[in-house]
């Protein structure tokens, strides 16, 4: 799906000339912000002419968008490499580009230990260059270009539209950066500072979007919550909300991720009194000892947590929580994991993304006393997905038997399947295929923990 929205335009196929075309071959890791990222890199090289394979072997140019978060994203990156570069004995005119937080953490170093392949490099901040970068790798030159900070022309990226693998819902980057300081996150040093995008260009990019046939979008950020906290009169995110909504059109809306004490009263009054936002949010803990938030630096206790979720589940009832959290951070006791634990317990989350901490270079945390060993972080992370799927049983079985909203977008094999609200997959037996695109009510006959089995109610 084209979004045919702003100034660039993709170029069509000239079938007179019959020039063949360039293929390129992308492939990304991390988070929903790189995913964006990558659909406007599409955007970028659908405009100067390229097509898009899902071979590598056939490939002109090869673009990984990388992901540093944890070491393994780093391990994965590099093992890619390896493979990828044999691209070059196939044909020796292909290029392999690397963008993304591991280019931008690591910069000419990365392709030193990649043997010196990388021909062209760059990251979230100066995605809108690559039309000079491929040009310049053209010419057989490297082409690597790691900026210390986003450039000023940054915003320019969104003249580009966005190339989506679906028609009906779309990823609207909103914020870029962090200004939080997570003793343990790489993400401030590799996408910089907290900066918004202007109100005008996002409620734009969605009013076309929903022209194109969106009916989903889903606001994206490092920190979403904090959007417009940085302007020179700072604008609340509730405010955004608000103005989305008016937009004749959007049907649903979701933003991630957030940050608890920036989802303050005012985001959650919006979120019960606008319909169309999703009645379901990620809101990530971390840790449930107040000791070890401190030493995260994470600005809230586990009671101020556990009320921001009383308040969202009174305000928006009905509501699916997800979050993530780290296991084993320096210092963490059976004590402090054990508090862990009993968030989950009084939270009762519908989905949980836990992860072993990883010490990252530079970081803070990478430095403290105390590292756990890995066997201990292992035989937590072990406890915890037990807690975890018992609790996401119990929770699955409360839909039997209730009605949800769901945005049909797939039909395969006699089957419709789309997302609920509460952002759960929901399959049912049906050759509607007038239904695509549209929001539906499903009686839900039978739960697991992630798909919903029901039929369309009719009315
Ligand atoms: N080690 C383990 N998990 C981490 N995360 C971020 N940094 C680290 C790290 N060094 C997790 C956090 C964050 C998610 C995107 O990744 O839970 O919310
Ligand atoms: Fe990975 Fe974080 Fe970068 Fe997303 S922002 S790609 S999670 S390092």
């Amino acid at each position: 799906m084209v979004s045919n929205i702003l100034k660039k335009q993709p170029q069509v196929e000239n079938k007179e000339t019959n020039q063949r075309r360039k293929k390129v071959f992308i492939k990304t890791f991390g988070c929903q912000m790189n995913v964006n990222d990558s659909e406007r890199i599409k955007g970028i090289l659908a405009s100067l002419g390229y097509e898009f394979t899902n071979d590598w072997k056939e490939a002109d140019l090869i673009l990984l968008n990388t992901c540093t978060v944890r070491e393994r994203p780093d391990r994965k990156v590099l093992a890619h490499l390896g493979e990828y570069k044999k691209v070059k004995k196939i044909n020796p005119n292909a290029k392999i580009g690397v963008c993304g937080c591991l280019a931008q953490r690591m910069g000419e170093e990365l392709d030193k230990r990649a043997g010196g392949i990388i021909d062209i490099m760059f990251s979230s901040y100066n995605i809108h260059h690559l039309p000079e970068l491929l040009k310049k790798a053209e010419k057989g030159e490297k082409a690597i270009e790691i900026l210390p900070e986003p450039p000023k022309d940054e915003w320019e990226m969104f003249e580009y539209p966005t190339i989506r693998e679906n028609p009906y819902w779309a990823f609207i980057t909103i914020m870029k950066g962090c200004d939080k300081d997570c003793t343990y996150c790489i993400v401030p040093q590799t996408r910089g500072r907290e900066r918004s995008r202007p109100i005008r260009s996002i409620l734009e990019e969605i009013k076309f979007l929903v022209k194109d046939g969106v009916k989903e979008i889903h606001l994206l950020g490092q920190n979403v919550t904090a959007w417009g906290k940085d302007f020179e009169n700072p604008i609340p995110f509730s405010y955004l909300l608000y103005k989305i909504a008016e937009i004749d059109g959007v049907e649903r809306i979701r933003f991630t991720t957030g940050y608890p004490t920036d989802l303050t009263d005012d985001v959650i009054k919006a979120m019960g009194e606008i319909p169309q936002i999703a009645k379901a949010l990620h809101l990530p803990f971390q840790s449930g000892s107040n000791r070890i938030l401190k030493l995260m630096h994470r600005y809230y206790t586990k009671e101020e947590y556990l009320e921001k979720i009383q308040k969202l589940k009174e305000a928006k009832p009905g509501i699916a929580l997800s979050a993530d959290v780290i296991v084993g951070f320096p210092g963490e006791t059976e004590e402090d994991f054990l508090e862990t634990l009993d968030v989950l317990e009084k939270v009762r989350f519908e989905q949980l993304f836990s992860f072993k901490y990883s010490p990252r270079p530079g970081t803070p945390a990478a430095e403290y006393p105390n590292q756990v060993p890995d066997d201990v972080k292992t035989e937590r992370m072990h406890r915890l997905l037990e807690v975890q799927k018992r609790i996401m049983n119990e929770e699955a079985k409360k839909y039997e038997g209730q009605t949800v909203e769901v945005l049909f977008e797939r039909y395969s094999d006699g089957k419709l399947i789309g997302r609920s609200s509460e952002n759960k997959w929901v399959e049912v037996n049906s050759d509607r295929k007038e239904l695509l695109g549209k929001i539906v009510p499903v009686k839900v006959n039978k739960a697991s923990v992630y798909v919903l089995y029901g039929d369309i109610v009719e009315n």
